[in-house]
């Protein structure tokens, strides 16, 4: 069934599990996601960002997520991902979409906040649930995201921003990064304490592909409630490819979609499971 977003991170926050959001752009993709969830009996985020509005039409393809979530047996939430445009927010709002995120991390707290807040008021007018960001991810190895500076999230500031816009969840920076890790990952536990005693929202960490277990597992203690997932997902996928063209086999694109599908779902039911936290 499809819910709103704002229900399950409530949940997982009360619960102390965190829900995998998967950042999609197929029905393919789509379907990898659902199933994995269905297998692991765990809600699930189906994450469209706003960069894939040029190739993704949106209103198709929010009829579409809403069709396969009303079908399923696990509670399917739809998320648009790291949008920097007010007209995408209302364009996704429009389309049904259940959470929106307004990534005004570029700009100075003062601007972020006066920017953040009237997409909050905008959103929940339509009972849509909204996540910000302050500071922002680096990128590192195969991610399809724009550069972050790496900034890490201010405690004293998340407060203040929490507080004077009402955003829903908190997209908190600790050291993770979009893509695969260049080096040792280097995350801030500690800050992240620090960010969950100053706010009581909800919080995400983005940047999930390559985050060590361990580490996933002590963010979850540490007031995790969503985990973003994309690079991972996208190299098993095309390594499949890459397989494909090394042994110069043709397979026909209906097999090649299908087998991307097959090949996406155990790497998504296993961050499900590791996220379920059980
Ligand atoms: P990864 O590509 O590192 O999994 O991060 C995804 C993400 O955070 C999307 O918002």
């Amino acid at each position: 069934m499809l819910v709103n977003t704002n229900e399950i991170l409530k949940h997982a926050q009360q619960e102390k599990y965190a829900v995998a959001a998967f950042n999609v752009y197929n029905l393919e993709t789509v379907q990898a996601a659902i199933r994995a969830a269905e297998q692991e009996n765990q809600p699930v985020i189906i994450a469209l960002g706003e960069r894939y509005f040029p190739t993704v039409d949106v209103e198709g393809f929010s009829a579409l997520v809403k069709a396969l979530a009303e079908k399923s047996h696990v509670p399917v939430a739809l998320h648009l991902d790291h949008a920097y445009e007010k007209e995408s927010i209302i364009r996704a709002i429009r389309c049904g979409f259940t959470s929106v995120m307004f990534d005004g991390s570029a700009y100075d707290l003062t601007e972020n906040i006066r920017r953040t807040k009237e997409i909050v008021e905008i959103a929940h007018m339509a009972g849509v649930s909204v996540e910000a960001e302050i500071g922002s991810l680096a990128k590192g190895e195969f991610s399809d995201e724009e550069e972050g500076d790496g900034t890490l999230t201010d405690p004293q500031s998340a407060k203040e921003f929490v507080d004077a816009t009402g955003i829903d969840f908190l997209a908190a920076a600790i050291g993770t990064v979009h893509g695969l890790y260049k080096g040792e990952p280097n995350i801030d536990l500690q800050l992240l304490e620090e960010i969950q005693q100053a706010v009581d929202v909800p919080l995400v960490l983005h940047g999930g592909s390559g985050t060590p277990d361990a580490i996933v597992k002590q963010t979850i203690e540490l007031g995790i409630c969503k985990v973003n997932v994309n690079t991972e997902v996208s190299m098993a996928a095309v390594s499949y490819l890459q397989n494909c063209f090394e042994k110069k086999q043709m397979p026909h694109l209906s097999t090649v979609m299908a087998e991307m599908q097959h090949t996406m779902e155990p790497i998504m039911a296993k961050f499900v499971r590791l996220l379920a936290n059980k």
